[in-house]
């Protein structure tokens, strides 16, 4: 028993050293990472900046903030400056505290660093550089750069609709865009009703055999049917939104216009011939069917003495004749 008792204690004191030693082992083990991550890792003695976008959509005419996010610093007056950068071609948008260039009177600067346009334009289209430079910190500078695209909506398109076609001739309707930012997407309007982009997939178009090109604005007709008449207009749209032409009349007629002029032309040169044909012919019966009254004869002759100096020869053989 007693021995028994006496290596149980041996066994625990071993036990209770060996733990000792051990824990020992862990607070050093911890101790150094504490003391290595002091050193290797300083977060207090670097200036580091973040941004939430570093690609910035912004509408024309509305306002919108650039950010510049200092993450760490411990420089107590940082100095900021803000850069555009359009074309390549570096200016100055803060500066000195203050708002300079482009943005002057537009904007202004929000903390921490951000840069807030009241009142974006297109000519904001740019790329801007955050610059904090902050002279306590180790790592003393730090820059973010942001892409900055302003949206423009599109303005009304110019449309070009024929305004007679002949059906089973080919067909082209154009609508064109140039302000809109992005590039505006084109969509046309059937008497007030959208036309998908396959005729095909709409029971009442079936039979119409247009293709849009969204991208370039252009309606084709490769036959036109009679059912495509009516009114025609076109939308541009963009993400900043849309603009339409007012509705123009595209007529289609059944047979050609022209070859119908042309035909009447025909026609009608035609019937002058004949008719001059016919009178001719019908002068020289009437003097032959006259004749044979002498009252009438002699006043149109004197009449039309030039003209008719020929039948008043006739009239002179035929009284030689009546004598014979
Ligand atoms: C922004 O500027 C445009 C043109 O300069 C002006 O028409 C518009 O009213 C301005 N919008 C605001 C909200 O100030
Ligand atoms: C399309 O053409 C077919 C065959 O010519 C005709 O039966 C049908 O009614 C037409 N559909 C429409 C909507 O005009």
């Amino acid at each position: 028993m007693c021995v028994c008792v006496c290596v149980c204690t041996c066994m625990c004191k071993c036990c209770d050293r060996y733990m000792e030693s051990y824990k020992m082992a862990i607070a050093r083990i911890i101790a150094f990472i504490l003391f290595c991550s002091s050193i290797c890792h300083v977060p207090s003695l670097a200036v580091i900046l973040r941004t939430t976008d570093k690609i910035v959509w912004a509408n024309e005419f509305e306002p919108i903030e650039l950010t510049c996010l200092i993450e760490s610093i411990s420089t107590n007056n940082p100095r900021i400056e803000w850069k555009k950068i359009k074309n390549g071609i570096p200016s100055y948008v803060y500066f000195q505290n203050r708002i300079s260039g482009d943005l002057e009177h537009r904007a202004q600067l929000r903390e921490p660093a951000n840069i807030l346009i009241f009142n974006a334009t297109r000519t904001d289209t740019a790329e801007y550089r955050c610059e904090v430079a902050a002279i306590d910190d180790q790592r003393h500078f730090d820059e973010i750069l942001i892409n900055l695209a302003v949206r423009v909506r599109p303005v009304v398109p110019r449309c070009s609709v024929p305004d007679a076609v002949t059906v089973g001739t080919s067909s082209e309707l154009r609508c064109l865009e140039n302000e809109g930012f992005p590039a505006a997407q084109y969509r046309w309007f059937h008497n007030n009703e959208e036309l998908p982009l396959d005729p095909k997939t709409s029971p009442r178009l079936i039979n119409s055999s247009y293709t849009i090109n969204q991208d370039t604005g252009s309606l084709k007709f490769r036959r036109v049917k009679k059912d495509d008449a009516g009114e025609y207009y076109c939308q541009a749209k963009n993400d900043a939104g849309h603009a339409q032409c007012p509705p123009q009349k595209m007529e289609v007629y059944d047979i050609d216009i022209v070859g119908i002029f042309l035909k009447s032309l025909a026609a009608f040169v035609a019937f002058i011939c004949i008719t001059v044909g016919i009178c001719h012919a019908h002068k020289h019966g009437c003097f032959s069917s006259k004749d044979h009254s002498d009252n009438n004869y002699k006043t149109p002759g004197h009449e039309h003495g030039v003209v008719y100096g020929d039948p008043d020869e006739g009239h002179f053989r035929h009284k030689s004749s009546f004598v014979i």
